[in-house]
């Protein structure tokens, strides 16, 4: 490791300017693979969201007028910036939030593949032609931005979330104030330093790093005309109900409780590669981790005992090293959070059929690590099989036939993603029917959204916005309505009609 790989500091982006807060408050970064000092980020405050939020508003005259294909063109630029730096961002996203180094190449991935489809989307930003109801008048509709975006984006995924709002948001012609996690402002800085780098004018996007003490000044800012929000869903119904209070427009991405569904007829060495990978990888931080399993009397026993086996013999360690499978928690509190529940768990009557406790491998003792857990003997009632724990930790379920199965999926307030394996085409068919969640897979685990199709949950997994897709558009657009009268007389609709 290089000096230069030590310590690395980030610093907020305001008016095109890099730079430190007004009261010089600082936050210490930790590298969950060691627990060592990484660098450090601003500790930002009101003022500093402030004058974010001011220079958005003051780029945002031009910034509107820019025509959509030109402002796409910088994203093209990006995009390409992107695949050229993959492995060096990855590399900072492993160390800032410990994720594995082949998962944080995914993320930047994930990034390039968004960022070059909305800037397509440049280029058509459709609205409609259509007649009207009188001779000699045309109509139309066009999407219209809305102003100044707040975006305020979660750790798991430190550069793919934060691409899912920022470049849909600036393609339509909004300017955006960021405020990403505490834990993973390197990304941030580093993915808004590349968009400055690939022509972004100075004040179309402002970073501000730091808490929920920014997070609160940037949702409450009078000037902040929408907010889209991705994190728990206990602070996004706050973030929800201060939006409520102003008026404007919030756009939730939640809480996840994801089931696997696997039928008799599964393939279960296919379920046991997909469901390793579903609840284990990422360290199960994952919105659309596969944190249940719902699995029938003839298959339960034989299939706890594969993913028992294959959860015993991840090799657990620094996501730095290549032959790492999973790395350690984000940070000590969020292990603290995954112990606590698989105590909650045991008490509640589940079985630890494997891991269910700190790891510390030699020479990372200081690192986050929890062994990846299978609990046995889940049951819908109990806590775990109903809330999330955004770690390692996933809980088998029995049900008997496939309605009953559909029961459990859906006795959770969570509604992201589901799935099912089966080779019975009837019953496939039915689960992509029945399911009631924002996404369904068959015969794949509950993770693995592509970037150009509509991503978000039902109920409290969020608030009937979608990310990705060209659904993504309405949440940062509003449509505006143009009758164009070239008759030279007065028409009044709905009156005049001979
Ligand atoms: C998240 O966990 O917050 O579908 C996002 C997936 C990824 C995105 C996950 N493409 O698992």
């Amino acid at each position: 490791m290089s000096a230069s790989e030590v310590t690395t500091t980030a610093r907020n982006y305001i008016a095109g300017r890099w730079t430190g807060t007004a009261d010089g408050a600082v936050a210490v970064l930790r590298t969950p693979a060691t627990g060592a000092v990484l660098g450090e980020a601003p500790a930002s405050g009101a003022a500093d969201v402030d004058a974010a939020v001011r220079a958005a508003r003051d780029a945002w005259p031009r910034w509107r007028a820019t025509p959509a294909p030109r402002r796409a063109e910088i994203f093209y630029r990006a995009a390409e910036l992107l695949v050229r730096r993959k492995e060096e961002l990855a590399r900072l996203m492993t160390r800032e939030m410990g994720k594995v180094l082949a998962e944080t190449r995914g993320d930047v991935q994930e990034a390039i593949d968004m960022t070059y489809f909305v800037a397509g989307e440049g280029r058509r930003l459709h609205g409609y032609t259509t007649p009207s109801e009188m001779p000699r008048k045309t109509a139309y509709c066009v999407r219209q931005p809305l102003g100044v975006v707040g975006i305020i984006t979660p750790w798991n995924f430190p550069m793919a979330i934060p691409s899912w709002k920022i470049v849909p948001a600036l393609v339509c012609g909004n300017t955006v104030v960021f405020k990403p996690a505490p834990e993973s402002p390197l990304s941030a800085a580093a993915f808004v330093s590349l968009l400055e780098e690939a022509g972004l004018p100075a004040g179309v996007l402002n970073l501000v790093c730091g808490g929920d003490e920014p997070g609160r000044a940037l949702v409450e800012h009078p000037e902040v005309a929408m907010i889209s929000f991705t994190g728990s869903t206990e602070v996004g119904l706050q973030v929800a109900a201060r939006c409520a209070a102003r008026g404007v427009r919030v756009s939730l991405e939640m809480g996840g409780k994801n089931a696997a569904i696997v039928l008799d007829d599964a393939d279960l060495a296919l379920v046991t590669d997909a469901l390793t990978w579903s609840a284990f990888g990422t360290t199960g931080q994952r919105c659309t981790a596969c944190s249940r399993i719902v699995a029938t009397p003839a298959v339960r026993s034989e299939l706890v005992e594969r993913l028992a086996d294959r959860a015993r013999r991840l090799r657990v360690g620094d996501g730095l090293d290549a032959a790492t499978e999973m790395g350690p928690l984000v940070s000590e509190a969020q292990r603290a959070r995954v112990e606590h529940y698989v105590r909650v768990g045991r008490d509640e009557g589940a079985r630890v059929v494997v891991g269910g406790g700190r790891l510390a491998p030699p020479g990372l003792e200081g690192g986050f690590y929890y062994a990846p857990t299978v609990l046995d003997d889940v049951r819908p009632g109990m806590r775990v099989a109903r809330e999330e724990i955004f770690g390692p930790v996933v809980g088998v379920l029995e049900a008997r036939t496939l309605d009953e199965a559909f029961e459990v999926v859906h006795g959770v307030r969570y509604g992201l993603s589901a799935s099912i394996f089966t080779r019975d085409v009837n019953a496939a068919h039915r689960a992509a029917e029945e399911l009631r969640t924002g996404i369904v897979y068959v015969n794949h685990g509950t993770t693995g959204a592509e970037v150009h199709l509509p991503f978000g949950g039902t109920r409290d997994t969020g608030n009937g916005h979608r990310e990705g897709g060209l659904q993504v558009l309405d949440a940062f657009t509003e449509w505006k309505s143009v009758y164009i009268d070239y008759s030279g007389r007065l028409q009044r609709a709905q009156i005049d009609r001979d």
